[in-house]
């Protein structure tokens, strides 16, 4: 099967040396990417900036800004059985880019952001031929802002993690999921490498 797999987090220019991001590794999606492979799929890894090396015969694409990571997976999706968006895409952007660096202030200022369009719910909601992975980072109310984005953003299936923790989840080597599936159903996979939660994950998928 051919894997489209997003991974780390984006970035939104504030001005040339400042930007908005987040805390994102790259980990999570890189692992997958290199189950999906040595499961024997074929695999496109869309990532953003990140300090990881991409897995040997992933074909590679990197990309700094959302917008830029919306039509790689528009691209990508063209072409595959299955999308993993493993990536932290920034919620917001600045509403202009400064082309000078911003000088230094004395007093409190407000930065103007705009939201930015969501990448899942912008794919087509029917007849699509590939399989959509979400993921969802939660510091709350885990199951039920998991179930709203499995719903809301139209995904088969939805990967949640708590990223209150800092044992697991971002950043960390290890993470521990709670799976949504669109029946109803859940699957949880308690703390352990994020190498072995990708493995889990590609069998999983691999079965729907
Ligand atoms: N996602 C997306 N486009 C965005 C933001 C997120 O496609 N603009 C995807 C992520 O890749 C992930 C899923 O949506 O697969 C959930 O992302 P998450 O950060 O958990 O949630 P948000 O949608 O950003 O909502 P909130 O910040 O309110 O939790």
């Amino acid at each position: 099967m051919k894997f489209v797999v997003t991974a780390g987090p984006t970035r939104e220019a504030i001005d040339p040396v400042r930007f908005l991001s987040n805390r994102s590794s790259g980990k999570m999606g890189y692992a997958i990417a290199e189950a999906a492979l040595a499961a024997g799929h074929q695999v496109t890894l869309i990532s953003g900036p990140s300090c990881l090396t991409p897995p040997e015969d992933v074909q590679f694409t990197s990309i700094t800004t959302s917008d830029e990571l919306h039509d790689e997976v528009h691209r990508a999706v063209r072409e595959c059985e299955v999308l993993v968006m493993s990536a932290a895409v920034s919620d917001y952007k600045p509403v202009k880019v400064e082309r000078r660096k911003m000088k230094k202030r004395k007093t409190p200022f407000a930065l103007a952001l705009v939201p930015i369009r969501d990448i899942l719910a912008s794919l087509p909601k029917k007849n699509r031929g590939y399989l959509v992975v979400g993921f969802a980072a939660e510091t709350h109310n885990l199951e039920t802002n998991a179930r709203k984005k499995l719903r809301e953003k139209n995904c088969d299936l939805i990967v949640a993690n708590d990223v209150s923790k800092t044992d697991s989840g971002m950043e960390s080597d290890e993470n521990a999921v709670k799976i949504f599936f669109r029946n109803g159903k859940t699957k949880t996979i308690s703390r352990r490498s994020k190498k072995n939660i990708a493995r889990e994950l590609v069998k999983i998928i691999s079965k729907m």
